[in-house]
């Protein structure tokens, strides 16, 4: 069957991600979580001290880019690929709030997003991928058969935030969860390069009022119908 390529774009916590590794898990695709990349990036910078609440030093971050080498190493049981950086598995530090408070700073770099972008590319090269983000079905495969752009008023998507931080056992407070949205959409939709925005053709995804089992069976149901159109095109 031929294969294709799906991008899932949309604000944060919309739940891409749930959505996207299950519809990769039911076609028997590749997943790519492309915001894990941002934020082992960000990581990186914190952890190295080119990033804090109070400054950024980009230049010194953009000489260090060739040392940062980021792997995705699918994990069995789990059911999906974690994020490596540098061989170290980070798949539970990223997910932190600092990382999540600097990450969108770190994602305005020209040449952070340029050299995400090609190692993005390269693993769409053979389709059979469901890759997640916010440029994905604008700048790294404008070509993707079938695009989704995912929305969520930001007090559905600050809850949903806030209940899996608290299952993380983080001490964390609702009001800065939902500032913290606030404060990622505008910069995410504000910023010059590869701005979050829906691509023309991608189709425009509500999740505000709906459940897992919902959306699941929505996005799988274009993905099928999407399928069988290009076994048409070949016949
Ligand atoms: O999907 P996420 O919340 O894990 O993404 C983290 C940040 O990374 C988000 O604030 C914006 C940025 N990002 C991006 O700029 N481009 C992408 N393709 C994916 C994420």
């Amino acid at each position: 069957m031929k294969k294709i390529t799906i991008a899932i774009d949309g604000y944060s916590s919309t739940g891409k991600s749930t959505i996207a590794k299950q519809l990769a898990k039911a076609l028997s695709y590749v997943y790519v979580d492309t915001g894990a990349m941002y934020r082992a990036v960000t990581l990186y910078a914190m952890r190295n001290g080119f990033v804090n609440e109070a400054k950024s030093d980009i230049v010194g971050l953009v000489k260090s880019l060739p040392q940062i080498n980021l792997k995705f190493i699918y994990n069995d049981s789990l059911g999906f690929a974690e994020m490596f950086l540098n061989e170290e598995n980070v798949e539970r530090e990223i997910r932190t709030m600092e990382v999540s408070r600097l990450v969108s700073k770190v994602a305005t770099i020209e040449e952070v997003r340029k050299k995400l972008v090609l190692i993005q590319k390269a693993m769409g090269l053979e389709k059979g991928i469901v890759m997640d983000g916010r440029d994905i079905g604008t700048v790294v495969f404008p070509n993707a058969e079938l695009k989704i752009f995912m929305t969520a008023s930001p007090e559905k998507r600050a809850t949903r935030r806030y209940k899996e931080l608290l299952e993380k056992g983080e001490d964390i407070d609702y009001e800065d969860v939902l500032k913290n949205v606030e404060h990622r959409d505008y910069i995410d939709v504000h910023r010059a390069i590869s701005p979050l925005k829906k691509a023309e053709d991608a189709i425009n995804f509500d999740n505000s009022d709906m459940g897992l089992e919902e959306q699941f069976n929505r996005v799988l149901g274009y993905a099928k119908r999407v399928i069988a159109e290009q076994k048409k095109d070949v016949q």
